[in-house]
């Protein structure tokens, strides 16, 4: 089973950006967690991160065929982009959303989410771990959707 693993905007800062709320691992540290995570979990996961919401969207476009998976932070892109829920619905592959930090309790313009309804189910507040809990999720429904 085959999952990419997609960040959005300055999630490549982590462990430099805001760590009251982001934590102190770094991006690098984050792609080794998910490394050992993919070997505990059985699955092989690529990681893609890009700061530009069409870079993005080619990535997701790229992946029909490829990939029997998504997990994807589009941090601040959430909150906008339709352009990146349209790619996801385009390519109709199961997708999970991840935010480090819980959205809920935070800034209103947070509570918009337009992948939501597209995604599987949504995984936030949970820090890095969020990224394990959501490949296990992932697994999950791609097995129960085979049987
Ligand atoms: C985030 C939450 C977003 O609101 C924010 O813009 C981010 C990161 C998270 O992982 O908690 O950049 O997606």
């Amino acid at each position: 089973m085959k999952f990419l693993i997609i960040n959005g905007p300055n999630i490549n800062m982590l462990g430099i950006r805001e760590k009251n709320i982001y934590g102190s691992q770094s991006y690098e540290e984050l792609k080794k967690l998910i490394n050992n995570w993919s070997s505990e979990i059985s699955v092989e996961c690529d990681e893609y991160q890009s700061n530009h919401e069409g870079a993005i969207v080619d990535k997701i476009q790229s992946c029909y065929g490829v990939y029997d998976g998504i997990i994807i932070n589009p941090a601040a892109y959430t909150h906008t982009s339709i352009a990146i829920a349209d790619a996801l619905k385009a390519v109709d592959i199961p997708s999970v959303e991840v935010h480090i930090s819980d959205v809920t309790k935070r800034e209103s313009f947070r509570q918009i989410s337009y992948v939501r309804e597209i995604c599987v189910c949504t995984i936030a507040g949970k820090g890095l771990p969020g990224y394990r809990e959501a490949m296990e999720k992932l697994k999950e429904y791609i097995l129960y959707k085979e049987n």
